[in-house]
């Protein structure tokens, strides 16, 4: 839908690849127009395990808009900064860190995030479009692909998922009363503040992510011996922790984080690795 409402005329657009999602929306771009990758971090490690710097960026002259996920979810890593790209609309997949913290929204042109991590129940999708980024979409684009016929309906134009909506309703009140997305962020920060502290301070568990790209949401993490996974996973479910294999493109562990995992949560599974270490490590 990025493309088909955003192109304008144009025929390029620049993405900065950070991880296994970008690279999704690059395919998909990659129908409709040229896509200039404007940073590619996996280029000399095959992996992804940072977000460039802003005076990194290859920005075209003649893009439409710039895409990037400031939250990697697989990989866990994670923009520090919102990218400045001039006049150009910025589009950002908020899916895995919208309601993390406080953004400035007048910085970006799209935002779109999934519901399932931070939101509510998965089958709602969010997007915050700039007005004026409305309504002009590529020949061919279908009725239900133009952000218009969204807006112009309140979100109707379709029957909508009421009870996620409803669901979601709950949520923004749950965060306001935290102390809304100021409240929310500071439980974030000392959450992986703590996980990661932990990884850092063993010798056995690792983080390969750049210190500045890491994720407060997504915070994966291998052990010394690979060959101990299975053990870890086996051991953590009976401690009544649960989906902490990693991503089977990167591997090893992946404790996703999001707003709706308390602090208790990951200091049991700070524990459960500390007593793991011991009898394995
Ligand atoms: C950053 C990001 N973008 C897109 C998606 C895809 O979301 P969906 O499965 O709702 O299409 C995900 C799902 O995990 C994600 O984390």
């Amino acid at each position: 839908m990025i493309p088909m409402n955003l192109l304008r005329g144009g025929n390029k657009a620049d993405y900065i690849l950070t991880g296994s999602w970008g690279k999704k929306a690059i395919k998909e771009a990659s129908r409709y127009c040229e896509v200039n990758v404007a940073f590619d971090a996996s280029a000399e490690s095959g992996k992804f395990t940072m977000a460039p710097s802003q005076d990194q960026l290859n920005l075209s002259d003649d893009a439409a808009y710039v895409h990037y996920v400031p939250n990697e979810t697989i990989e866990g890593v994670a923009f520090p900064y919102v990218p400045e790209v001039g006049d150009k609309p910025l589009v950002a997949d908020f899916s895995s860190c919208i309601l993390s913290s406080e953004i400035d929204v007048s910085k970006f042109g799209v935002i779109y995030a999934g519901a399932q991590k931070n939101v509510g129940p998965a089958g709602l999708t969010l997007v915050i479009v700039r007005e004026d980024l409305i309504g002009e979409t590529i020949d061919g684009t279908p009725t239900m692909f133009n952000y218009k016929t969204h807006a112009d309906a309140d979100s109707m134009y379709n029957t909508p998922p009421t009870y996620a909506w409803y669901l979601a309703g709950l949520v923004f009140a749950w965060l306001k009363e935290l102390g809304g997305l100021a409240g929310m962020s500071e439980v974030n920060v000392r959450k992986a503040g703590k996980l990661y502290a932990a990884i850092d301070n063993s010798s056995f568990y690792a983080n390969p992510v750049a210190l500045d790209s890491r994720s407060l949401m997504n915070v994966p993490f291998t052990l010394a011996d690979a060959e101990l996974d299975a053990t870890f996973l086996a051991g953590a479910k009976d401690a009544g922790l649960v989906t902490l294999k990693g991503h089977r493109s990167v591997g090893g562990m992946r404790a996703s984080i999001y707003n709706a995992m308390p602090e208790e949560g990951v200091d049991a599974l700070i524990a459960f690795m500390a007593e793991f270490e011991k009898k394995h490590g």
